[in-house]
C-alpha cells in the first residue's frame, strides 16, 4: 500500500519530538498502522534555528499553507500552538480534505465545536490526544475505554509546569520564578507561561475532558479558574500537618443541579495516590458508575511524552482512513447530535470542603465568634488548630478544615469573619476534596 504522507506544522518541543519518534519507531509504527507513515514536509518560523530532530529528507518551509495546500499531504500535524492564526490553518486543512492531529488545547477548548462540525461535514478526523495530559492516553481511555459508564466526576493534575513548580518549591524550597524558568527551558511551559501558572491551560484541558466525559459542548468560558501563584509555603506546611497535600486540580463533577467545572489549588488527603504525583507528571482520577474510580498517570509535558500521544493519533487516523466516516469514534465521544445541554454551575453553587486560615486576637471568645458564624451558615468544622503567636504579635493563626458546604454559604461566612474586629486581614481559603 502507498505510504501515508504527513506534513508537520511546527518543529519546536512537540514537533521535534514527534519527528524523532515517528522516524525512530517507523518500522513498529508501520506494523501497527498497516502502512508506512512518512513525514515529507514541515514548517517552522526560523529555518536556521537548531532543532532537536533531524530534518534530513523533509522539505522545509516557513509558510504552513505550502503544506496545508499540498495535495500530496494526507495528514497535517498542527504543532504550532495558540488559538489565533492556527485556527484558520486547521480550518483550511479540513476544507482541503486533510485529517488533522493537534496538541493544541486552547484551539480545541475555544474553537473545537466549530472545528469538529466542519471536520465531520468533510468526513475528516481531527485528533487531539496530546492536548490533554501530555503522554497519558486519557482521551482514548474516557472516549473508548469507559464508554459503557456514566462518568460521575473526574479530577486531575493536568498541568505539568504547575505541578513541577509546586513540587520543587515544596521539596527543595526553590523560588517560584527560578523553577518556572527551568520549566520553560525544559520545554514544558506554554508560549505564555501565565497560562500554566494561572490555571488557564488546565482550564482548557478540563473543558475538553468534561465534554467527552459528560457529552456536553466545549465551553471554556464557564470554567472557574484559579492558579498556583497564591499558594504560600505556610499553607503547604499547615496542610501537611493536617495530613493533606496541596495540588492544583481540574475538577469536573456532575451533580443533580448541573456540572461543576473548576480549576484551583486543592487540599487532598496525602494517602491518595494522586497526592503523591510530583514534578512534571500528571494524573487523572475518573469515576465511572460501573467501573468505580480509575487512575491514569504519566508525563504531562515534554517532547517525547507528548509525541507519544501525537503519533498514537496519527496511527489511529491511518487505521481509519478506509473506514466509513459515519462509523468512526465521534470527536467528542458522544454522537454530535446527541450532545446534551446540561447547565454548568456558577461558583456559588459549588459544593466542597475548605481549609481556612485566619489571624485573630489571642483572647477568650474570639474562636467562639468565628465558629458561631460558621454554624449560622450550616458549616461544620472537621478540624481546628490554633497556633502560638510569634514574639510580640498579638494575632495568632487559626487553621480550620470544614465539611462540604455550598460555596455561597462559605463566601458569606468569610465576609462576616473578616468583619470581626478581632480578626486581622483576609481569611485565606483553599478548597478541599477527599476524592473518595
Ligand atoms: P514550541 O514553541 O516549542 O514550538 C512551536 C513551533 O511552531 C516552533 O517550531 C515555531 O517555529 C513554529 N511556529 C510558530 N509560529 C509559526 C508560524 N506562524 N508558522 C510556522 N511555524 C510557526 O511549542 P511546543 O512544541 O511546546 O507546543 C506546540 C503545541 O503543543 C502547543 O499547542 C502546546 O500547547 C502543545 N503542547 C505542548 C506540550 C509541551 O510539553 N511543550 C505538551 C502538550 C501540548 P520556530 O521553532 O522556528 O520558532
Ligand atoms: N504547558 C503544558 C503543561 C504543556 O505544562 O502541562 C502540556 O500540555
Amino acid at each position: 500500500m502507498k505510504p501515508v504522507k504527513v506534513g508537520v506544522l511546527g518543529l519546536g518541543t512537540v514537533g521535534g519530538g514527534t519527528v524523532n519518534v515517528l522516524k525512530r519507531n517507523a518500522e513498529e509504527i508501520a506494523r501497527r498502522a498497516g502502512r508506512e507513515i512518512i513525514i515529507t514536509r514541515a514548517s517552522a518560523k526560523d529555518l536556521n534555528k537548531q532543532r532537536i530532530c533531524d530534518t534530513k529528507h523533509i522539505s522545509l518551509t516557513t509558510n504552513p499553507l505550502d503544506i496545508i495546500n499540498d495535495p500530496e499531504i494526507d495528514i497535517v500535524l498542527e504543532l504550532i500552538g495558540g488559538a489565533g492564526p492556527v485556527k484558520d490553518m486547521v480550518l483550511q486543512a479540513i476544507a482541503n480534505g486533510k485529517h488533522v492531529v493537534t496538541a493544541n488545547k486552547s484551539l480545541i477548548a475555544l474553537h473545537g465545536n466549530e472545528i469538529f462540525a466542519k471536520a465531520s461535514k468533510q468526513g475528516v478526523i481531527v485528533a487531539f490526544e496530546a492536548a490533554v495530559a501530555g503522554g497519558i492516553p486519557i482521551i482514548k481511555a474516557i472516549r473508548e475505554g469507559l464508554s459503557g459508564n456514566q462518568i460521575q466526576w473526574l479530577a486531575g493534575i493536568i498541568n505539568g509546569t504547575g505541578n513541577f513548580i509546586l513540587t520543587e518549591m515544596r521539596d527543595k524550597g526553590r523560588d517560584f520564578y527560578d523553577v518556572l524558568a527551568e520549566a520553560q527551558a525544559l520545554g514544558y511551559a506554554e508560549a505564555d507561561p501565565t497560562f500554566d501558572v494561572e490555571g488557564i491551560d488546565a482550564g482548557h484541558k478540563l473543558t475538553i475532558l468534561a465534554s467527552i466525559a459528560f457529552g456536553i459542548p466545549l465551553q471554556f468560558d464557564k470554567v472557574y479558574t484559579e492558579g498556583i501563584s497564591q499558594i504560600t509555603r505556610i499553607d503547604v506546611e499547615y496542610a501537611e500537618q493536617l495530613g493533606y497535600r496541596i495540588k492544583h486540580l481540574g475538577i469536573a463533577r456532575k451533580t443533580d443541579t448541573g456540572i461543576e467545572l473548576r480549576v484551583h489549588p486543592t487540599l487532598i488527603p496525602e494517602r491518595r495516590l494522586i497526592a503523591n504525583v510530583d514534578g512534571v507528571m500528571n494524573a487523572i482520577v475518573v469515576k465511572g458508575d460501573a467501573v468505580g474510580p480509575t487512575l491514569y498517570y504519566g508525563a504531562g509535558a515534554g517532547a517525547e511524552p507528548t509525541a507519544s500521544a501525537v503519533v498514537a493519533d496519527v496511527i489511529d487516523v491511518v487505521r481509519a482512513l478506509t473506514s466509513d466516516p459515519e462509523n468512526r469514534v465521534p470527536h467528542l465521544a458522544f454522537q454530535a447530535d446527541a450532545l446534551a445541554d446540561i447547565a454548568v454551575l456558577p461558583p456559588e453553587k459549588f459544593k466542597t470542603a475548605y481549609y481556612l486560615r485566619l489571624h485573630a486576637e489571642d483572647k477568650p471568645g474570639v474562636l467562639a465568634d468565628v465558629t458561631k458564624i460558621l454554624a449560622n451558615h450550616q458549616i461544620s468544622i472537621e478540624a481546628i488548630i490554633q497556633k502560638e503567636s510569634f514574639g510580640d504579635e498579638t494575632a495568632i493563626p487559626i487553621i480550620m478544615l470544614t465539611q462540604t458546604t455550598l460555596e455561597q454559604e462559605m463566601n458569606a461566612a468569610i465576609a462576616e469573619i473578616e468583619a470581626l474586629k478581632t480578626v486581622t486581614g483576609k481569611v485565606n481559603r483553599i478548597r478541599l476534596e477527599t476524592l473518595r
